[in-house]
């Protein structure tokens, strides 16, 4: 009997400091120029590997989620990677769904950081990228976490220096959003002609960001294209971003298409008096941004028995094919 190979690894969520929308393509996703961000709430994963001729795929999910995006990887991952075995997961879930925080695709991407490592495989980083982008529009990006550029459909991603040391809450109220109607109702409302406005403020943003932001510009910028029709249909969000605002955070914004928002804050003592006033009847998170240099830190201690002492991203197995 081989021995299972266990790890416990943790799937950040995301927010979006920048979201803007330009067109609908022919194949239905839409164009977008984005700046991803990953935060300190994460789902639990904890996998267990054993290698065997026979592969199986359990999953244990708390709750249970139907078409589970982690089976969807670690089938992916297994086929592209010639990777045979049995598979165990138990996840659970602390990213709320439905509220454009990503969690669903940082499951996906920690399946696709972690089996390879356990099974002592290795995929080029190019085909990795592309097993992600097939599974949904934001997994790549947790392939590489901190502060990131995002376009085409948000799967093209580059990295981009961090945006600081910041406190943040994201607040979740009782509305979840569809992400498909939510771009519908943007679609209609997009004309060719603010095309290059759009691409010049995401522009100015990005270079500020990339110039380790005098956050104050970057803030006053256009945020989040989505907010102008989620706003519209959800009184209730436009009336907590307004509320939000009042608490002097350096920036806030609906994240995705809703329906988190999030505040971002200087230091701890700021966030905490800000969460104090904000008061109750929303699910809160009280967190910090994680920069891709954590990212990764944190990324090596979970899968530190397994894999190799060399540098690489991502990391490589210590285990023979
Ligand atoms: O790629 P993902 O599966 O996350 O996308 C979910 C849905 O969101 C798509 O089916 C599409 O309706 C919409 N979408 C879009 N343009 C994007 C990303 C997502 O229209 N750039």
């Amino acid at each position: 009997m081989s021995t299972v190979r266990q790890a416990h690894v943790r799937a950040l969520a995301k927010i979006n400091l920048v979201l803007r929308v330009l067109h609908r393509r022919p194949d239905g996703y839409h164009e977008l120029r984005t700046i991803y961000q990953t935060v300190s709430l994460a789902d639990s994963l904890e996998f267990e590997f054993q290698p065997s001729r026979l592969s199986s795929i359990h999953l244990d999910s708390d709750p249970p989620i139907p078409d589970n995006l982690v089976l969807r990887a670690a089938e992916a991952i297994m086929e592209s990677a010639a990777i045979r075995g049995r598979v165990r997961v138990r996840l659970i879930k602390r990213i709320p769904a439905g509220a454009g925080l990503g969690g669903g695709s940082s499951d996906a991407a920690a399946v696709l950081l972690t089996l390879p490592v356990l099974a002592g495989r290795s995929l080029p980083l190019e085909e990795l990228l592309l097993l992600a982008a097939q599974l949904g529009s934001d997994v790549p990006f947790f392939l590489l976490g901190g502060t990131a550029l995002g376009v085409g459909r948000g799967e093209e991603v580059y990295p981009l220096p961090d945006w600081g040391r910041l406190d943040c809450l994201v607040v979740v109220p009782e509305v979840k959003i569809s992400t498909p109607e939510a771009y519908e109702a943007l679609s209609r409302k997009l004309t060719p002609e603010r095309t290059p406005f759009i691409i010049r403020g995401f522009q100015s943003v990005a270079w500020a960001a990339a110039m380790g932001a005098p956050l104050g510009e970057a803030s006053s910028a256009p945020g989040n294209d989505f907010e102008a029709v989620v706003f519209e249909r959800f009184r209730q969000l436009e009336r907590l971003k307004r509320r939000m605002e009042r608490l002097r955070p350096v920036r806030v914004g609906l994240t995705g298409s809703g329906s988190g928002l999030f505040g971002l804050f200087r230091s701890r003592r700021e966030r905490e008096n800000a969460g104090a006033r904000l008061g109750g009847g929303h699910w809160i998170f009280a967190g910090r941004l994680v920069s891709r240099a954590e990212y990764w830190r944190m990324w090596r201690r979970w899968l530190a028995p397994h894999i190799d002492g060399s540098r690489r991203w991502p990391p490589q197995s210590r285990y023979g094919p």
